[in-house]
């Protein structure tokens, strides 16, 4: 039977699947880790307190990175090139999703306006990362190979899932909530594009690395217009939300550290 799991299953039980698969992840991590370093680095005056929480979600970023290149080195597998169309962080970017990277390598402090559109952007693709990682845990949180790395990015993606509403809601309080539901609007209804379009190429790939008959990829494609369909008409709402969460500050304090793993 076709599900979450058994795909999944098949994609890490095969070298070639399971080394695309995580340098896939790991390449987007490891973006995310940079661009969080660069917006600490470029913090305005008035919002310094919030730089340190920053840091650190880019640090848990990086970690992420490092976890997954660990988990094929485990394997005695090489990282591979990425294909364009399946790097979700980099067509986010294009898009105009989030902060520019030509903003983010200037030396130019950002505004506050900027951190509101980052943390907004968080807001959505946090969401998605920690949705993914549930999915995962619940499934192989007791996998032998890839459950405690499973279980440690999951606990971090709810912990950044949990800060960004944190701080969004601070921000709305202080009168840019017009502007904050503006810019979670367009982001969740972009990413949800581009999440749909990435999750075709990656299971094209998959499909190609693994032999999947035509059948199969068949009723993949559908599952996943499905999803967006779903996503375009009332799913979206649910990345758009703000709500206090029960564990405040969660970014407070340094990065976990995973010395099994990197
Ligand atoms: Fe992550
Ligand atoms: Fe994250």
């Amino acid at each position: 039977m076709l599900s979450a799991k058994s795909l999944f299953q098949e994609i890490l039980d095969d070298d070639e699947s399971f080394r695309l698969f995580c340098s896939i992840a790991a390449s987007g991590e490891s973006q995310g880790g940079w661009e969080n370093a660069r917006i600490a680095a470029l913090v305005p005056d008035g919002e310094r307190e919030l730089a340190p929480k920053i840091t650190r979600h880019g640090a848990d970023e990086d970690k992420h990175g490092r976890i997954f290149n660990a988990l094929m080195k485990k394997r005695r597998l090489e990282p591979v090139p990425i294909p364009p169309e399946t790097d979700y962080t980099m067509l986010l970017e294009q898009h105009g999703i989030g902060l520019a990277h030509d903003k983010l390598k200037s030396d130019e402090p950002l505004t506050v306006q900027d951190i509101v559109t980052y943390l907004a952007h968080s807001r959505v693709t946090e969401q998605r990362a920690s949705e993914q990682m549930d999915l995962l845990r619940k499934h192989f949180a007791d996998h032998p190979d890839i459950g405690r790395a499973v279980k440690m990015i999951s606990g971090d993606e709810d912990n950044h899932l949990a800060y960004c509403h944190e701080e969004l809601l601070r921000f709305a309080y202080a009168g840019h909530g017009r502007a904050i539901q503006e810019t979670l609007r367009e982001c969740a209804l972009a990413e949800i594009r581009i999440y749909r379009d990435v999750s075709l190429a990656v299971m094209a790939h998959m499909g190609r690395i693994l032999g999947w008959p035509r059948a199969k990829s068949a009723v993949l494609t559908a599952g996943i217009h499905a999803v967006y369909a779903y996503e375009r008409a009332v799913g979206w709402r649910r990345m758009v939300s703000l709500r206090m969460p029960e564990r405040r500050d969660a970014l407070g304090g340094p990065t976990t550290s995973a010395p099994e793993f990197a």
